[in-house]
């Protein structure tokens, strides 16, 4: 399945990502795609709220991965630093991926090769020089988002 979205501002993007987060199963992969400052750690914030996460999530992109407890943990990527697959693998992210919990990867571009058949691709687009994104799911298995 495959569903679009606008958003015009931070909080509509939080508020869809907790949509999303209501509908998630333990061993979900989100696989975020978007260039900087598209939203994907905004719209994690919204997925984290929906797991019932009270941290407040930052970006992972020197820590490259972030662990949360909530309802079912979330791992939170960012592989923007890492050169590709290997990198990416070498990690230890398997254990992850293929675990209980729910993992979201940002720039995950450079990673797909790594990722099973079922991940959910999110992709987010800004509109230049607006606050409004354009964010596409596609590969979602959860049925509509309300
Ligand atoms: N519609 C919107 N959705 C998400 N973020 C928005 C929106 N409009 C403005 N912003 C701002 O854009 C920035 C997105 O940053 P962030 O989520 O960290 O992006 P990324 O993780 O993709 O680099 C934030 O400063 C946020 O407040
Ligand atoms: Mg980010």
């Amino acid at each position: 399945m495959c569903l679009n979205f606008h958003t015009n501002s931070a909080e509509e993007t939080i508020s869809l990502g907790t949509k999303i987060g209501n509908l998630l199963k333990p061993g979900d992969i989100i696989a975020m795609q978007g260039t900087l400052a598209a939203g994907k750690t905004t719209i994690t914030k919204g997925i984290a709220q929906a797991l019932g996460i009270t941290e407040d999530i930052t970006s992972p992109t020197f820590c490259l991965i972030s662990e949360y407890e909530g309802k079912m943990p979330l791992y939170h990527m960012d592989v923007y630093r890492l050169e590709g697959g290997e990198d990416f693998i070498d990690l230890g992210v398997e254990d992850l991926i293929y675990g209980k919990g729910v993992s979201i990867i940002e720039w995950s571009e450079k990673v797909m090769e790594e990722l099973p058949k079922k991940t959910i691709i999110l992709k987010l687009e800004a509109v230049e020089g607006t606050t409004e994104r354009n964010i596409t799911i596609t590969n979602w298995p959860h049925g509509e988002i309300n």
